[in-house]
């Protein structure tokens, strides 16, 4: 199938084909600045330029015969010869453009007459003439496809300036065209890009499924995210749509694939999220500062009796040393005072209970470091950034961990009760799916603060955690016996600043933000609420999941 017949013919034909007619004086000047200046321009949006030449009338009529030229321009400088061309090839299909050596509006009106399309005055670097090419090439091409002039060019000149990728594909997957901001993404000038397989261009399995079922007809389905790899070998994250074309005769033909630059974005992205993050963790610092303080404390008041406790071992020790001394003299009497000194000073410091409760203090000393670690661990974990791809996550451990963070700051009016089931690795961005649970904890949390509050009298919530494998998939359920939502309320607290909480309590993007994570990963995120009873959010994360749409937080 012509890619004619996808309707896009028009820009997904073969480039152009031009003809110059000039005198051969030795290094043809005309065609290679033509076809120079043709391609920059942009005309490869039609598919490779090619250029050909002819030095005689003859030679001219003849080519002229053999193929089908959308444009032939002339030199004046024939003479006579450029004369008989024009008149020859006036209805020939091509347009003529004239190029006139000396400036005279009486001959270039002769040209006119004679059937030029065109007459342009030779200029030092012949800019006149390119331009009038490319005009007169999309002209022929706009007559060819039965369209108006003005629709060409207005589609073409779209296009051409879309800051979106356009890359149109014929039924065997081929590229015939490619709009300059596709170039840009795929690296390559459309003169490269022609008749290679876009296939050969997506990085990943989710854009050639998305390319395939267009190409089999299937109506366009949402833009994925997914990366294109570009012939240096790096790789461009993009957004990607493709829709089918169909031909006059209804089957598919061709695909349209429309591509944007997801760079920006995604850098942007992160940085929203990290920020958030960072804000999050700046919430629980004092709770978190309050954890760490309190082994530190221990640890502290350890290191002190160890002092102590070496000091005394440090007596010992000299009497110790004493008393070897002695032992190696003659003075059995020495002696006998010196392992008298040494009992006497061993039993005044209860030697025996002092390393025992020096081994107690080195223990607890570890015990309460090693819970600094781990705190530490957890908030650096927590506090990284997701690298581009997905991995295999144990969405257990993410919950944990995450939990782990937020329990400091809830300890004193919640009780964690955790139903872990047994779950297959998901894959995910890990830190954005943590981030996600560290919203619905606080939210969880603060939520009870609140119900405690309004209560008015000290009392105490449960968060429930339970994670099971679902329906292909991994269910995360966090709930809470706090306020609850207000069932007006319900519909509006995924909106983004949707907030009930005071000034410097709560930004209303932490369901925002999670419900895009969420959807991203092409899984679900519901609420379930009962006023004054208490709330649950229950997430489905897919294990083949498809990143669905870009929209950013
Ligand atoms: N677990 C919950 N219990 C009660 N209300 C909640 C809960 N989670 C969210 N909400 C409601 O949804 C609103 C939006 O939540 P969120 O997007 O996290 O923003 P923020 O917490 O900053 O207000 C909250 O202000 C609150 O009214
Ligand atoms: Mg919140």
């Amino acid at each position: 199938m012509t890619s004619d017949s996808i309707g896009w013919g028009k820009l997904g034909a073969a480039g152009p084909h031009i003809l110059v007619a000039e005198l051969d004086l030795g290094p043809r000047v005309l065609a290679p600045s033509i076809a120079l200046g043709v391609i920059s321009i942009g005309m490869p949006s039609y598919g490779p330029v090619t250029v050909e030449t002819a030095a005689s009338l003859s030679e001219c009529i003849d080519r002229a015969h053999r193929a089908n030229y959308d444009l032939v321009v002339v030199d004046e400088s024939l003479g006579a010869e450029a004369e008989e061309i024009v008149a020859r090839l006036r209805c020939g299909g091509a347009s003529l453009v004239v190029l006139q050596r000396t400036p005279s509006d009486a001959a270039a009106l002769a040209w006119f007459r004679r059937g030029a399309a065109e007459v342009v005055l030779a200029d030092r670097d012949l800019a006149a003439l390119r331009h009038a090419a490319r005009e007169q090439i999309e002209r022929v091409r706009a007559a060819r496809a039965g369209g108006a002039p003005g629709d060409v060019s207005a589609a073409d000149g779209i296009l051409r300036h879309l800051g979106s990728a356009v890359v149109l594909v014929d039924a065997s997957g081929e590229i015939t065209f490619a709009n300059p901001a596709a170039e840009q993404i795929l690296g390559s000038s459309m003169i490269d890009l022609h008749g290679k397989p876009l296939r050969g261009f997506l990085a990943e399995e989710v854009g050639e499924s998305q390319l395939a079922s267009a190409l089999a007809g299937v109506a366009a389905t949402p833009a994925i995210e997914t990366r294109v790899r570009r012939r240096d070998g790096s790789f461009v994250p993009i957004a990607l749509s493709c829709g089918p074309v169909f031909g006059t005769d209804g089957r598919p033909g061709g695909v349209v694939a429309a591509f944007r630059d997801l760079s920006d974005a995604q850098q942007w992205r992160a940085h929203v999220l990290q920020t958030e993050k960072m804000a999050s963790i700046g919430q629980l610092a004092a709770g978190v500062a309050h954890e760490i303080n309190n082994p530190m404390g221990f640890i502290h008041a350890n290191l002190f009796q160890m002092t102590e406790y070496v000091a005394d071992l440090r007596q010992i020790w000299n009497r110790a040393e004493v008393l070897l001394k002695t032992i190696g003299g003659s003075d059995p009497e020495a002696v006998r005072i010196a392992a008298a000194e040494l009992s006497e000073a061993a039993t005044e410091l209860d030697v025996g209970f002092l390393l025992q409760d020096l081994a107690k203090a080195i223990r607890e000393s570890q015990e309460g470091s090693e819970r600094i670690r781990h705190i530490v661990q957890d908030l650096r974990d927590f506090s990284h950034q997701d690298t581009g791809e997905r991995v295999l996550a144990d969405l257990n451990q993410c919950l944990d961990s995450t939990a782990n963070i937020v329990w400091p700051m809830m300890k004193h009016i919640v009780v964690l009760s955790k139903h872990y089931g047994e779950l297959p690795p998901v894959p995910c961005y890990p830190m954005q799916i943590k981030q996600v649970f560290m919203n619905l904890l606080v939210n969880a949390y603060q939520a009870i603060e609140e119900a405690v509050a309004i209560r008015a009298y000290p009392g105490i919530g449960t968060v429930t955690l339970t994670t099971t494998p679902n329906d292909g998939g991994v269910l995360v359920e966090i709930a809470d016996t706090g306020t609850g939502i207000a069932p007006d309320h319900l519909d509006r607290i995924f909106d983004p600043f949707f907030t009930t909480k005071k000034v410097g309590a709560g930004t209303g993007l932490g369901l925002s933000t999670s419900f895009n994570i969420i959807r991203r990963h092409g899984g679900t995120m519901r609420v379930e609420s009962a006023l004054g009873r208490g709330t649950a959010f229950k997430i489905h994360l897919p294990l083949l999941g498809e990143e669905i749409g870009s929209d950013l937080v």
